[in-house]
């Protein structure tokens, strides 16, 4: 074995896919968020919030932005609060589906 686990843990996190963290993110979305959002490609519901295909694809969002975002409180979204272990794995799935454009 070349990589020992070591050398893996002092490698920056953003520089690997980390494919865990983004199906983590991914259930958080559809456990938490899902109410609110449409799913990415459905119409645009005018009660509803955008879908997330679309807020990535927004100028200047990037990992700070959702970092901060994620921070703050959402309106209207009051009633509850991920843990930053979610906030994170949030981010990651965002990042993701960022870096593949859709
Ligand atoms: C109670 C409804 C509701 C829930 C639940 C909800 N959102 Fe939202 N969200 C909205 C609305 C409405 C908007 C659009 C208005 C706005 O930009 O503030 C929005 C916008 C956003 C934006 C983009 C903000 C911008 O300025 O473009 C992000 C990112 C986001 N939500 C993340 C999340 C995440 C992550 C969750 C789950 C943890 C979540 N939302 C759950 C209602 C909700």
């Amino acid at each position: 074995m070349t990589l020992s686990a070591a050398s893996l843990a002092l490698a920056p996190v953003s520089a690997r896919a980390d494919t865990a963290a983004v199906k983590r993110g991914e259930r958080v979305v559809n456990e938490w968020c899902r109410d609110c959002h449409v799913r990415e490609g459905e119409t645009l519901d005018p009660d509803m919030a955008p879908p997330y295909s679309d807020i990535v694809a927004v100028e200047g969002r990037d990992r700070a932005w959702f970092e901060a975002f994620l921070k703050d409180d959402h309106f209207p979204m009051t009633t509850f609060r991920l843990f930053d272990h979610e906030k994170a794995d949030v981010v990651e799935w965002l990042m993701d589906m960022q870096r593949r454009g859709k």
